[in-house]
């Protein structure tokens, strides 16, 4: 029998009859990569209770056990609000500014990966191979090493590193991000982000060495490996030439009169740069007036961490620049923006990306930012729309036939946006063909099975030191 895959992540895409719709990276990466594999997916459950039942609550869907823990008030506000998403979550985006740093949160951050361990370590079987996912669990394979666990225990950080002079700018950093060489693998989605933290550990006492590389820190042996998330390219490229004929998208189409389209879907977070981008459609309008009345930009954003200050305040900045500019330069019968908080099925989605002419992928910062790579494979390939890409994203490591731009400069993003919307088909589908066979070569099967035997390898190598040393044990003791 083989061994059982054990993911553990904070937000767990558990099977919803309600049939909600989850916005987020991870939950989408990790339920594509859990497809065909038997296995547990441990998390929370998105729920507040200030009772929490002993055990988890275990659902099975195809192979997959879905076992979740809800968290108390306390727990959520210092873990969830407190330290990943007001601490870490800008620390890592590159805006350590941002940080509201408290000890009460960092205890409640330790408290919950306790908690998590605990919870988990009833459910593990020695042979199992766990796969740990992002900031959110930091030192969970400390604590379950601590109890006793030696399975191969995996990390994938979904979102980017910073350099060590911004990770360092976290009080007790080496508490946190020194408890990553806990794991035997540490997965980053690009090489950039991946040597960030090597660097960040040297001074820490690890060793470099050569690719694969792999870092020694108080004896114990951490391999680190860029591992780029991908999509379910060839299915999203099927959904989306289904859902174009959905009638969600048909009354889009009707609605727009045979302007062009460009769309934007992002999370509201402040690191997608969606204030930027609407400063830059602002400046295309006003320096090409000749666009105006023939171009509609539907900004799709559900709203994400709504308790958070910076959350708020970027929502109410966002509202009050797209008022602006409808009425600025909209007409009784062209509404410029249009912009919506709430989520869509990946099938309306799908279908929304093929039916767009351009798509503004214009993060300041992100890990890998799959709207990007799903906005390719939505693409008609006889008649592609245009990628315009912040060089921000991690994604721009491999798209790189999209019109990359720096999201701080508007000029560039309004000139980027008219060259898009100008641009021939013959130019369209040269750059959109290479991107299209790169997504379709290292999907997120290739993603899953890239980090799971590299996993698999940290083990094999761990495994023949450990006969070494038995061997060494027996010819001493002869
Ligand atoms: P992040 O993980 O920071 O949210 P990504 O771009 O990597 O950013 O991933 C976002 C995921 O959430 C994508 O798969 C995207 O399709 C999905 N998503 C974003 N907005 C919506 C929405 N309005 N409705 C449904 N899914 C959404
Ligand atoms: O991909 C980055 C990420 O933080 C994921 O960890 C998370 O699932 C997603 O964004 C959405 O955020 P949240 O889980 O806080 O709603």
């Amino acid at each position: 029998m083989s061994s059982r895959l054990i993911v553990v992540s904070n937000r767990v895409a558990a099977p919803d009859p309600g049939n909600r719709h989850t916005a987020g990276g991870l939950a989408v990466a990790v339920k594509a990569a859990m497809r065909n594999r038997t296995g547990v997916w441990f998390g929370w459950s998105g729920k507040i209770n200030d009772d929490p039942a002993e055990e988890p609550l275990v659902q099975r869907c195809n192979k997959v056990d879905y076992a979740v823990i809800d968290l108390s008030e306390a727990d959520f506000q210092e873990y969830y609000n407190g330290l990943a998403n007001r601490v870490l979550w800008p620390i890592l985006h590159y805006r350590g500014d941002l940080q509201e740093y408290s000890r009460a949160d960092q205890t409640g951050y330790m408290r919950v990966n306790r908690l998590f361990a605990e919870k988990l370590s009833e459910l593990i079987r020695d042979d199992d191979v766990i796969w740990v996912h992002d900031y959110h669990l930091m030192p969970l394979a400390r604590e379950l090493r601590a109890r006793g666990h030696g399975n191969p225990i995996g990390f994938f950080l979904h979102i980017p590193c910073a350099p060590p002079d911004i990770v360092q700018t976290l009080p007790h950093h080496e508490d946190i991000f020194g408890a990553l060489t806990y794991y035997d693998l540490v997965g980053f989605q690009t090489e950039r982000d991946r040597d960030n933290f090597a660097h960040y550990l040297t001074p820490m006492g690890a060793t470099l060495g050569r690719n694969p590389m792999t870092i020694s820190v108080d004896g114990r042996q951490t391999r680190l490996g860029a591992f780029p998330v991908g999509i379910e390219t060839a299915a999203f490229a099927r959904l989306s030439r289904f859902s174009m004929h959905s009638r969600c998208v048909e009354d889009v189409r009707e609605s727009l009169q045979g302007r062009k389209l460009v769309i934007g879907v992002d999370r509201l977070d402040y690191s997608k740069g969606i204030l930027h981008r609407i400063n830059a459609f602002d400046r295309f309008l006003d320096e090409h007036p000749e666009w105006r009345s023939k171009v509609v930009f539907l900004q799709i954003t559900p709203r994400s961490r709504s308790d958070i200050k910076e959350y708020i305040a970027i929502e109410d900045e966002v509202t009050a620049m797209v008022g602006k500019i409808n009425g600025r330069y909209g007409e009784a019968d062209w509404t410029p923006l249009r912009y919506i908080n709430r989520p869509y099925s990946r099938t309306v989605l799908a279908g929304l990306y093929r039916l767009a002419d351009v798509a503004l992928v214009t993060p300041l910062r992100d890990g890998m930012n799959l709207v990007a790579k799903e906005f390719v494979a939505a693409q008609d390939r006889a008649d592609p729309g245009v990628l315009v890409l912040s060089e921000f994203a991690g994604a721009s490591a491999e798209l790189d036939r999209a019109l990359i731009v720096n999201p701080h400069e508007s000029e560039a993003v309004a000139a980027a946006l008219r060259q898009a919307l100008e641009m021939p088909l013959e130019e369209r589908q040269r750059r959109h063909d290479p991107m299209m066979d790169h997504l379709l070569e290292y999907d997120i099967d290739h993603w899953a099975e890239e980090f799971l035997s590299a996993l698999g390898e940290t083990r094999h190598r761990s495994g023949l030191l450990e006969s070494l040393r038995g061997l060494f044990a027996v010819s001493l003791g002869g």
